[in-house]
């Protein structure tokens, strides 16, 4: 599959099924349209924030239009309960608007407020096989993790819900991590087919890969609200300094970056890193003998640093800017939809 990495900064080709060649990127009208999207189940944390927030900022500023859709219907695929996805999906968007998301350039929309979205899942649903549903790592991964006795219908198909999330506006680029190259996969694999079968209606989208390493968990587990593990954006100074007080760490004196042999300091090495710009092994080298203390007081200071404006532009959001900005974001999504399922009902003949 074609994949593009992070952060090379290669120019996007222009829209089109190929992908094209390189484009002048000094030139907006040939950036590309670039679809990302989260689940509203908790807060954001600093693993979102350098895994997939930072980057779209990054790629606001360049001048891309940006589309993040919530997904409120995932949520439901691991859990029977949803929780307060009001509160969840409100503080999902002042998280976007404090770290640098404008919703005058950038559209946010829920999926469940967009019928003619969910209706393109009834034709992708018919260009799939049960076999492939069933084959895909990332819900296989996810249904282990969930550990309940019975797998629902949502789960094996939200996949191609998502390949609706993505095709609905046609975009070219969708940032993700790895795990979600799967559904990359099959969402070009959909789009081929109804091409093939009705006619061109969609381009090919593309995965933005990110090369940002992805930071682990305080515990050296795998970073999750859930394993309070984590740092929220929206994390008190002194609630910072505790979790990075109890941050694991080893018995070794001095601090060197070493990844594999020592991945609890390299982790907090890496957070630092991350915060500051700077270079973990370079870190490293000025902490030297001052040991885990001052290596954790760095990271404490550094994230601080990071999260002070951001927590400070929050502030300067309430609920009902919020609201607006999703009501606008869903305006925007629905008229983009509307449009592609005319053009889906077209080529399948549904002209009545
Ligand atoms: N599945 C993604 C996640 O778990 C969220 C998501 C929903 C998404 N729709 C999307 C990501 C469309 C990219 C494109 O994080």
């Amino acid at each position: 599959m074609t994949t593009i990495t992070e952060p090379s900064q290669r120019p996007c080709g222009p829209r089109g099924r190929t992908g094209g060649t390189a484009a002048d990127e000094s030139h907006p009208a040939v950036l590309g349209r670039v679809l990302t999207g989260d689940r509203p189940t908790g807060a954001l944390h600093l693993g979102h924030y350098f895994g997939t927030i930072a980057n779209r900022v990054r790629l606001q500023r360049q001048g891309h239009e940006l589309i993040i859709v919530i997904a409120d219907y995932q949520v439901i695929t691991d859990r029977d309960r949803p929780g307060d996805l009001a509160r969840l999906v409100a503080d999902m968007v002042l998280d976007y608007l404090a770290c640098g998301l404008d919703p005058d350039t950038t559209t946010f929309f829920v999926h469940s407020a967009v019928p003619s979205l969910n209706q393109l899942l009834l034709p992708f649903l018919s260009l799939v096989g049960v076999g492939e549903l069933d084959r895909n790592p990332t819900v296989k991964d996810e249904i282990r993790v969930a550990g309940r006795p019975a797998v629902n219908g949502l789960m094996l198909t939200y996949p191609v819900h998502q390949a609706a999330d993505i095709l609905f506006c046609k975009a070219d680029l969708v940032p993700v991590g790895k795990d979600q190259l799967p559904h990359l996969e099959l969402t070009r694999s959909l789009a081929r087919r109804f091409n093939q079968r009705y006619g061109e209606v969609f381009p090919l989208p593309r995965a933005l890969l990110s090369e940002v390493p992805v930071l682990v968990g305080l515990d050296g587990q795998k970073m999750s609200k859930s394993r309070g593990n984590s740092i929220a954006l929206t994390a008190a100074d002194d609630t910072v300094a505790a979790l990075i007080r109890r941050a694991r760490t080893d018995s070794q004196r001095r601090v060197d970056y070493a990844p594999r042999d020592r991945p609890e300091v390299a982790n907090l090495l890496r957070l630092t890193a991350l915060c500051t710009g700077a270079d973990p092994a370079a870190i490293a080298d000025e902490i030297g003998e001052g040991g885990a203390a001052e290596l954790k007081q760095r990271a404490t200071e550094a994230v601080l640093d990071l999260l002070g404006p951001i927590r400070q532009r929050r502030r300067g959001f309430d609920v009902a800017f919020a609201r607006q900005a999703l009501a606008r974001g869903v305006e925007r999504a629905r008229e983009l939809a509307d449009q592609t399922l005319r053009e889906v009902n077209a080529a399948m003949g549904m002209r009545y």
